[in-house]
């Protein structure tokens, strides 16, 4: 049995949203999801088993309280399906602003569970790291696989994983590429897993939510097999919108916007009223990411960049398709 690995895992930005889970335990979603993994954030994590107690750092730094028991509790489920009762050593560096609504948990948790695995000595097929990677964080599912990913929500812990969908290569013809607009890369105020329990047990618009993401996937992996990226954006911000929609009828409501945020939405929508193809989507946070052809992505960039607002902390990252997750014993 190999005692280290190292495990690397792009981050994911959904166009179809998970938001609000049917079981909190298993991290079962109400809903599947679609996603893009992107070539330029990611995360390098290593276990190294066998130590006193559980520790690690993130970025060199020793991790939070918070964060370690968060580890820890996922390491537990990886040593009960390895019969061991070994402590580790979790080292992790990421390229994503932590908990900004950049998906950083998506990468963290699916490179933690392809070295703690691998660490471990279990030998699982993509499919079942994904599911392990779920009960880190839901999102880290679909960054088993790069390009683009169909998280199917299913109803337990066998049903509920991502798989690759096909079509989403660079150079391909959907050529999927996104504009990270990053306004404001601060911890978020409200975690995703709080604000996710609080629309789900407090939105009237949570039912209306879960049916129509249903319909929206479905409709996403039609115009994914068609080549055909202004359906699938104009699905993708739609549902976006919704999302947000939903949380904002939560009480108390989750409000992730600011005011740089909705001018960012009107810039988007500006550049596709003067015939540039691109549309919006927004997370946990106040940040866009902005969908659109590989082969526009320097123009759409470049004029998001100028921004409209005066937003001098304003940064724009270019990202492509990203790979599959790296695991090196
Ligand atoms: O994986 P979590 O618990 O961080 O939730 C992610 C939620 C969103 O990023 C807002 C949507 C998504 O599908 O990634």
């Amino acid at each position: 049995m190999t005692n280290s690995a190292t495990a690397v895992a792009h981050a994911n930005i959904a166009l179809a949203k998970y938001w609000g889970k049917r079981d909190e335990t298993l991290a079962i979603p109400a809903t599947s999801s679609l996603s893009l993994t992107l070539d330029a954030f990611h995360a390098t994590t290593t276990v190294t088993v066998g130590a006193e107690a559980d520790a690690g750092t993130l970025d060199g730094r020793p991790m939070s309280e918070g964060e370690l028991g968060r580890v820890s509790r996922f390491l537990d489920l990886v040593r009960e399906r390895a019969g061991s009762t070994a402590r580790a050593t979790v080292t992790s560096e990421s390229t994503v602003p932590t908990g900004a609504g950049l998906a950083s948990s998506a990468s963290g948790f699916a490179a933690l569970a392809g070295a703690a695995a691998a660490a471990y000595g279990l030998d699982l097929d993509p499919r079942d790291l994904s599911r392990l990677a779920r009960r880190g964080s839901g999102s880290a599912a679909r960054s088993v696989f790069g390009g683009l990913v169909v998280w199917h929500g299913g109803t337990d812990d066998a049903t509920s994983y991502a798989e690759p969908v096909p079509g989403g290569e660079a150079g391909g013809p959907l050529d999927p590429a996104m504009a990270v607009v990053v306004l404001d890369a601060g911890q978020k105020s409200v975690s995703s897993r709080v604000a996710m329990r609080r629309t789900v047990e407090t939105s009237p618009f949570f039912p209306g939510w879960v049916e129509s993401t249903e319909q929206d996937v479905r409709l996403m992996l039609d115009a994914v097999a068609a080549g055909d990226l202004a359906a699938l954006g104009a699905l993708a911000e739609s549902n976006a919108l919704r999302m947000h929609a939903t949380m904002l009828g939560a009480r108390p409501p989750v409000r992730y916007w600011t005011a740089h945020t909705v001018a960012v939405l009107d810039e988007v929508q500006a550049l596709r009223a003067e015939g540039l193809p691109c549309w919006a989507t927004i997370d946990a946070g106040p940040n866009v990411k902005v969908l659109c052809s590989g082969a526009d992505l320097d123009v759409v960039a470049t004029a998001l960049a100028r921004g409209t607002d005066g937003d001098e902390a304003r940064r724009v990252v270019t990202a492509r398709p990203g790979p599959d997750l790296r695991v090196a014993a």
